[in-house]
């Protein structure tokens, strides 16, 4: 019983390893594409709505920086009169939102 049971411990263990550490295309897929749209340039119901900028276009890349780019995953955005705009990403770890910052850099055209 008790070896049965390290072995579920030892399943459960990697489960939910696995599903922690999913890959920057997934979390983006996620966690960003309901707003960012799943190609970055914003045209989703969301993106629209919150007046979101074409992630494609590298005049609007060059506009934020890479830590920029965490403190928004790690904090959120607000817009001129101080509403949320973007939501602070909960769901993901630290080094998972810095694994994005490569992953939002590629999606210049
Ligand atoms: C609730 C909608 C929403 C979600 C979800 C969302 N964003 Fe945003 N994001 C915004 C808005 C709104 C802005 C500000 C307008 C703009 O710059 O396009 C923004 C801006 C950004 C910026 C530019 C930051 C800056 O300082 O100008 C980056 C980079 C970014 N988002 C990445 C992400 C990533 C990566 C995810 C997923 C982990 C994500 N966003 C999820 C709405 C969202």
């Amino acid at each position: 019983m008790i070896k049965k049971l390290r072995i579920l411990t030892l399943i459960a263990a990697s489960i939910s390893s696995y599903s922690f550490a999913a890959d920057a295309a997934s979390n983006w897929k996620d966690q960003c594409a309901k707003c960012h749209g799943d190609d970055g340039k914003g045209e989703t119901k969301m993106g629209r709505k919150l007046g979101i900028t074409d992630l494609t276009d590298p005049k609007i890349q060059a506009k934020f920086s890479d830590e920029q780019a965490f403190k928004a995953m790690k904090s959120g955005l607000t817009d001129s009169s101080g509403k949320t705009s973007m939501k602070a990403i909960e769901n993901i770890s630290d080094d998972e939102m810095k694994a994005l910052i490569p992953f939002v850099r590629a999606l210049i055209k």
